[in-house]
């Protein structure tokens, strides 16, 4: 949910503020322009502090220096953050600054580098991981004005060129704008959000310029996508596909990039129901599509000169009387029959008619799926990495760059026809499930059968997007993870 933040840049360093951070290198010595604002004498005795509180200047270290310890011009607050040895990571310096600064206070901020002023990018990241760490789902905490959560209203950074910070601020806030629709879609109850309510606040892009179609289970009927319907047949909601175009690029006919979302709202197995245990979890089954969305509003925001469309498969998968069972056999969009061997393996099902409609109608480029697939990727990779699985080295080495540059990182895993035959089903041409060995690669060997042979990469990010732990850029649960590596990829390679 939105902190509206005041985000400044500044060229000099008198503007005042409640709290002064400064940046300390190693041994805790102060930037320069940081000693310069606070003046000689009180540089000396934060130094003097520094040394008697052990404070060394380690990446992620800090001081905290209230009014009342008489430095600097009372009633300011000074925090000494260390920015270590090294390069800085400037989106994490933002966060760690955000989650430090005095509780409960409206705060400005003034930064200053041991190097001095920040340049236009290093400030522009400093102020999206900054937004990103104060981000709070609190829509459903009635006392939340109790908490004493730091709530600042505004930042202010010292940079030699603030024209140039602003011009690559704008950017990251359209980004933000994606990260946080996409957390506050993963975070939403599944009561909210169901596939009607999904659909309709992907449909709000359409303020951005980005062209919307809602396709309902009527019109889901008529392309054939059985394969997805069956997921949805057990529940009291309407299944639903998303279609959300941005046309950029200078040719609005040019091939676009693809990208598909699995959005089960929420996973309770189905007939194979799943053990109570953190069942609630699955509410965020749906962060693949919501990657998608956000990413999508990233691309229109910023106006990325790319045709890009996003595609999202939205379901809700219940156990009912007319739920789908093991032993039924469904015809995909695609031709292909599929005999249900586990109702729980609901995502692959959903994306086979997605991609398979994806590839179909709009011919694209290349074809990125994401999708909370599978528990075992998260046994195979845990939460730094998310599974990637392609059938394009050229695609699948553009995303892994992505990820190394945004800190989404994704981990090739292989693809091989060896693991065909363990779907090898009786009764239909392909199973849904085959065991539990290798069962991320074989989730993906499933999904290779819908995309016909279009340069695709599918992202299982079960372990990444949703359940996440608390980070120096995220308050935990809903990550965003996908949005900043989708747009990144469509900025370094499918732009201009
Ligand atoms: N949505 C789950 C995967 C998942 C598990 C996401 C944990 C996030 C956290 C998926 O639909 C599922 O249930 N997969 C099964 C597949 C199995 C039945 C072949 C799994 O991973 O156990
Ligand atoms: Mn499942
Ligand atoms: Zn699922």
């Amino acid at each position: 949910m939105s902190q509206s933040i005041k985000i400044q840049f500044v060229a000099d360093n008198e503007a005042f503020s409640p709290v002064l951070v400064l940046f300390a290198g190693k041994d805790g010595t102060l930037a320069e322009a940081a000693a310069k604002r606070v003046g000689k004498a009180v540089a000396a005795r934060i130094k003097a502090v520094a040394t008697t509180e052990s404070f060394s200047g380690k990446a992620g270290s800090s001081l905290a220096l209230p009014a009342e310890s008489g430095l600097g011009d009372s009633p300011v607050h000074l925090l000494l953050v260390g920015t270590g040895e090294g390069e800085t990571d400037f989106l994490r310096l933002g966060g760690q600054v955000q989650s430090k600064l005095p509780k409960g206070r409206d705060a400005s901020v003034f930064c200053a580098l041991p190097g001095g002023a920040f340049d236009a990018v290093a400030a522009a990241e400093f102020s999206l991981g900054f937004r990103m760490a104060a981000y709070r789902f609190d829509r459903y905490q009635t006392k939340k004005g109790e908490e004493t959560d730091s709530k600042p209203g505004a930042l202010s950074l010292l940079v030699d060129n603030p024209a140039a910070a602003r011009k690559e601020a704008k950017t990251r806030e359209a980004i933000y704008g994606g990260i946080e629709l996409a957390r506050d879609l993963v975070n939403e109850p599944p009561n909210v959000l169901t596939p009607a309510e999904f659909a309709k606040r992907a449909a709000g892009l359409e303020k951005l310029g980005v062209e919307i179609e809602v396709l309902d289970e009527k019109a889901l009927k008529k392309l054939g996508m059985r394969a997805l319907l069956g997921v949805g047949q057990g529940s009291e909601q309407e299944s639903h596909v998303v279609v959300m175009k941005w046309l950029g690029a200078k040719d609005e006919k040019a091939a676009p990039v693809a990208l598909v979302g699995k959005g089960v709202v929420f996973d309770t197995g189905g007939i194979s129901i799943k053990p109570a245990e953190s069942m609630e979890d699955m509410k965020g089954d749906m962060a693949g599509a919501a990657a998608v969305v956000g990413a999508m509003h990233a691309l229109a925001a910023r106006k990325a000169k790319a045709n890009v469309v996003g595609v999202i498969g939205l379901v809700e998968n219940m156990p009912d009387g007319k739920a789908q069972r093991p032993g039924d056999i469904v015809t995909s969009m695609s031709g292909q029959t599929i005999e249900i061997i586990n109702t729980d393996a609901e995502g692959r099902l959903v994306l086979a008619d997605v991609l398979w409609y994806t590839k179909t109608k709009f011919n694209p480029k290349v074809m990125v799926n994401c999708a909370t697939l599978t528990g075992a990727i998260i046994v195979a990779l845990g939460v730094e990495h998310a599974g990637l699985f392609s059938n394009n080295d050229e695609l699948a080495a553009n995303l892994t760059k992505a990820g190394l540059a945004t800190g989404e990182k994704v981990w090739r895993m292989p693809l091989a026809p060896e693991y065909d035959k363990i779907m090898d089903s009786k009764f239909a041409d392909v199973k849904n499930s085959g065991g539990r060995k290798g069962g991320s690669i074989i989730a993906a060997q499933f999904l290779q059968r819908f995309v016909d042979g279009c340069p695709w990469a599918h992202i299982d990010l079960a372990g990444t997007a949703m359940g996440s732990p608390v980070t120096d850029i995220s308050k935990g649960w809903a990550s965003g993870y996908g949005v900043r590596l989708f747009d990144r990829l469509v900025a370094d390679h499918y732009e201009g």
